[in-house]
C-alpha cells in the first residue's frame, strides 16, 4: 500500500510517499521560514501563495524520489485541519483532484493525530497497536495538547488555554531581539545560560473556568502570562545591546519555565501508563528532550520521541497515518472542507 501524502497546513509545503504506514520512500519538505522571518511570524497570505507556487513541484519531486510511478500510488492523503484555512485548502484541493485523476481513494487526515503518529514512522519503530494505551504530547507553534491514546482513539486530557508553547518561544525571542523562529535560537543560547537567573512564573490554572471546557485544570497550560512576565521584566531591567550573556540567562530561565510546566502535565498524563509519545516542532528542544528522558527513566516509562526530521510539519506523518488505516475516507472525505480548528475535547 503506497500512499502519497500532502501537508500544507501552515508554512511547510510537503509531499511524501510512504509504504505500508511506516516505510518512507520520500519526504520532501519545503520550508517557508525565510519568507516569514522578516515579519516575526507566519503571514497567512504569503503562506498560501507559496503553497500554490511550489506544491506541484514538491509532489513531483516526492514521486520521483520514491522511485515509484503514478500507477503505483494506491491512495492520496492530505491534512484537512487544524491550521491556516487558506493554506490547508491548497493541499486539500490538490489531493482531491489527484485522487480523481488517478482514480484512487482520497483520505483526509487530522494534522495533530498525524503528529502523534510521527514517532511510529520508520521500520525499526514499535507499531501504534502494540504501544496502546499511551500518553501523548503534541507541542508546536500552534498547539500544546496532552492525550491518552488507545484503541478507541485520542482522548484529550489537557490543552493550552491561550498561547501554545512554540508561540511562547517565538514571542519571547522577539522580545529578546532574537531571530524567528524563536524556539531553535532560545534552545541554542540557553545551553550557555543560567536557568535560575530569573524566576519566571509557572502558571497554574484555576478550576472551573469556561476556557477549560470541562478539562482538568491541572492538565491545561497557559503561557501568555509568562510572555507578559518577560515583557515586564525587560521593561524594568532592559537588555544592553550585545549583552549576550544576560540574553542567554534570561532565555534559559524562560525556557525552563515552559519546560517545568510541560513536565508537570506530562507526569500526570503518563500516570498508570507505560509509554509517553511526544511530537511537534517544540519536541526538537534539547532541554525538553533531556528533561523528558529523566522523567521517563525515573518513572520506568518508555519515551517515544519523533526523529528530529519528523518533529516539524511533514507529509510523511500524513501518509504514514493514512497507511495505518486512519483518517477519513469515502464520500465524507471528498466533501471535507479545510477545518482551521478541531475541538479535541468534543472528539474525546
Ligand atoms: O510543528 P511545527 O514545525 O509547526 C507548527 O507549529 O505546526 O512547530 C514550529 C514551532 C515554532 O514555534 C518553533 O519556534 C518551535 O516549533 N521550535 C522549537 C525548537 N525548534 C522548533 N521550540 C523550542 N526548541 C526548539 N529547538
Ligand atoms: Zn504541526
Amino acid at each position: 500500500m503506497n500512499i502519497l501524502g500532502i501537508e500544507t497546513s501552515c508554512d511547510e509545503t510537503s509531499a511524501a510517499v510512504v509504504s505500508d504506514g511506516a516505510k518512507i520512500l520520500s519526504n520532501v519538505i519545503l520550508s517557508q521560514i525565510d519568507l516569514h522571518a522578516p515579519y516575526g511570524g507566519v503571514v497567512p497570505e504569503i503562506a498560501s501563495r507559496s503553497h500554490v507556487k511550489f506544491l506541484t513541484q514538491v509532489i513531483e519531486e516526492a514521486l520521483t524520489e520514491s522511485g515509484l510511478a503514478w500507477g503505483d500510488i494506491d491512495a492520496v492523503a492530505a491534512t484537512y485541519g487544524p491550521g491556516l484555512s487558506s493554506s490547508i485548502m491548497i493541499g486539500l484541493s490538490a489531493a482531491k483532484a489527484l485522487s480523481l485523476k488517478l482514480n484512487k481513494p482520497f483520505i483526509g487526515i487530522d494534522h495533530i493525530r498525524a503528529h502523534i503518529y510521527s514517532v511510529f514512522l520508520g521500520e525499526d519503530t514499535p507499531s501504534l497497536e502494540e504501544t496502546y494505551p499511551f500518553a501523548a504530547l503534541v507541542v508546536s507553534g500552534g498547539h500544546t495538547l496532552f492525550f491518552r491514546v488507545d484503541e478507541d482513539g485520542e482522548h484529550l486530557l489537557g490543552q493550552t488555554i491561550d498561547d501554545a508553547a512554540g508561540e511562547a518561544f517565538d514571542k519571547a525571542a522577539n522580545l529578546l531581539g532574537l531571530s524567528y523562529p524563536g524556539g531553535p535560537v532560545i534552545d541554542k543560547i540557553s545551553k550557555e545560560g543560567d536557568r535560575t537567573y530569573v524566576e519566571f512564573p509557572r502558571i497554574k490554572i484555576k478550576p472551573g473556568g469556561q476556557m477549560l471546557g470541562g478539562l482538568d485544570h491541572e492538565m491545561c497550560t497557559s503561557f501568555s502570562g509568562l510572555k507578559t512576565a518577560l515583557m515586564y521584566y525587560l521593561k524594568k531591567n532592559p537588555l544592553a545591546d550585545g549583552d549576550s550573556k544576560r540574553t542567554a540567562d534570561i532565555a534559559a530561565s524562560f525556557q525552563e519555565a515552559i519546560i517545568d510546566v510541560l513536565l508537570d502535565r506530562a507526569e500526570k498524563a503518563v500516570e498508570g501508563l507505560d509509554h509517553f509519545v511526544v511530537g511537534g516542532g517544540v519536541s526538537l528542544n534539547s532541554r525538553l528532550r533531556e528533561r523528558l528522558g529523566e522523567m521517563a527513566e525515573s518513572r520506568g516509562v518508555q519515551l517515544l520521541l519523533a526523529q528530529p526530521k519528523h518533529c516539524g510539519d511533514n507529509a510523511a506523518m500524513i501518509a504514514g497515518y493514512a497507511g495505518a488505516g486512519k483518517g477519513i475516507t469515502g464520500e465524507e472525505a471528498m466533501h471535507l472542507d479545510a477545518t482551521p480548528n478541531i475541538n479535541y475535547a468534543k472528539h474525546s
